[in-house]
């Protein structure tokens, strides 16, 4: 920086140092204003492959080249697939500076905490500026780990790999990074892009029915404000994909993950840091969600809450005239069909409406509701379309739909959620 002094000399048009990009002289004082400019270009790899930990995939092997690295499991990844990690890492050519920790987290100690763990573990295991910390693990893995390396030396790289349904379609792709905080779901996190997002479907084989339903909702939420072509398949083969264990059919399976991950990264890519603009298609299934997940103590699960968000929000549009009937039936239809609930019995009106506050401060002010106008497209709600007596009208309705074949079924919340 050009250090200029106070006198009657002009100042330079540009300053060396291309840092600074204006600076101007406070009229009649000795006092000047500089204008730093910085801006990080980050760069994702979105990579898809099978196998990924099969000794001959080179794939992680590549991403890591010669750095260390500390790879992150959850405990089921861990369960399942210790052996074939041991053994990936283990083989020739695979860096040597590798450390392992299991780290043991649900959504419920999705918290600060566990983001303080990871960053202790990679303190002792040395790990340097340029050496990623890898999360291979469902979507708290993910999210911890992208915080803690946003956290450890002010920014270490990450890798993603993702091994659930949820985090191959969006906590795994995506940049952000969130813990809960202060009784609010992912209410503190960073915006720091994992530097790989490696995708292995072959993960989906392990996951239970009820996780591989979970994710079918953030499938459900692009399909509807974006993609009907994507609906249309759901509405096809999802059923039997979940009865398969997202095995049959083949065909589907790839192109259903697929088209889901391109949709998302198309939307997240035209505002990545969400300072362009608040109103946000992915926000479809993410205004009553949160509500729904703190609410129920975690028992719902993110893609269960963002379903009932889905379902509200389309009634919603229904009743404002937004929405065609025949529309609104097949979307209510379609989450019935794949096994998740459209409301949940407990929910109490006066505090969803409450809880909408937050929702407003998170968005800047307003609502922002992501409202479907048609399979496929959306539109955006002010607070001031909305009222407690609509809230109370449209999950009613709801109700009379038929919700109790999900909470009486085989999804273990009917001793903690009132039928
Ligand atoms: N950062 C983002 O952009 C973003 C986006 C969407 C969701 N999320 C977050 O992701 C979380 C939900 O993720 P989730 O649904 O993956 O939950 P999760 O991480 O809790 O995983 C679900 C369960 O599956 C187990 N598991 C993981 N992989 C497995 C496998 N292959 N086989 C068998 N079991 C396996 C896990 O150990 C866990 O018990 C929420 O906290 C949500 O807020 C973040
Ligand atoms: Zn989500």
């Amino acid at each position: 920086v050009n250090v200029v002094q106070d006198n009657d000399a002009a100042l330079p048009d540009t300053l060396p140092g291309g840092q600074v990009s204006s600076a101007t002289r406070l009229r009649g004082s000795g006092e000047y204003s500089l204008q730093l400019t910085s801006g990080l270009y980050r760069l994702q790899h979105v990579k898809v492959t099978r196998g990924l930990l099969t000794p001959r995939n080179p794939t992680l092997r590549d991403c890591l080249g010669d750095r260390s690295a500390l790879v992150v499991l959850s405990p089921a990844v861990h369960r399942l697939y210790g052996r074939h990690i041991e053994r990936y890492f283990g083989a020739p050519g695979v860096s040597p500076a590798v450390e392992f920790m299991v780290l043991d987290r649900t959504e419920s100690s999705k918290t600060l905490d566990g983001v303080l763990e990871v960053c202790r573990r990679a303190a002792s295991a040395g790990l340097r500026r340029t050496s990623p910390i890898v999360a291979i693990g469902g979507g708290v893995c993910c999210d911890i780990c992208g915080l803690a390396a946003a956290l450890h030396h002010r920014g270490v790289p990450h890798i993603k790999v993702p091994t659930t349904l949820v985090g191959l379609v969006d906590a795994g792709i995506g940049i952000k990074n969130a813990v809960n905080y202060g009784g609010r779901k992912s209410a503190i996190g960073s915006f720091h892009p994992p530097e790989y997002s490696l995708l292995d479907i072959d993960f989906l084989a392990s996951l239970p029915r009820r996780h591989l339903v979970n994710g079918l909702a953030e499938i459900v939420k692009m399909a509807i404000v974006s993609d009907a072509d994507l609906f249309g398949l759901l509405s096809t083969d999802a059923v039997a994909l979940v009865e398969s264990g997202f095995h049959q059919p083949a065909a589907a399976a790839t192109q259903l993950i697929w088209q889901s991950v391109a949709g998302m990264l198309s939307e997240l890519a035209q505002n990545p840091f969400e300072n362009a603009d608040f109103r946000r298609k992915v926000d479809f299934g993410h205004t009553f969600s949160p509500y729904f997940e703190v609410t129920s103590g975690y028992s719902i699960l993110h893609g269960e809450a963002v379903a009932m968000d889905i379902a509200l929000s389309a009634e919603i549009a229904g009743s404002r005239g937004l929405l065609a009937a025949d529309d609104l039936d097949r979307i209510l239809s379609l989450i019935q069909d794949l096994g998740l609930s459209l409301a949940w019995p407990r929910t109490s009106i006066d505090a969803l409406w409450a809880s909408l506050a937050g929702i407003m401060d998170h968005r800047n002010g307003d609502l922002h509701l992501v409202v479907p106008t048609s399979i496929g497209g959306c539109e955006y709600l002010g607070i001031e379309a909305l009222s407690l007596e609509l809230l109370r009208e449209c999950t009613f309705r709801l109700h009379r739909r038929g919700t109790d074949r999900f909470w009486t079924s085989a999804h273990g919340l009917s001793d903690s959620v009132g039928v």
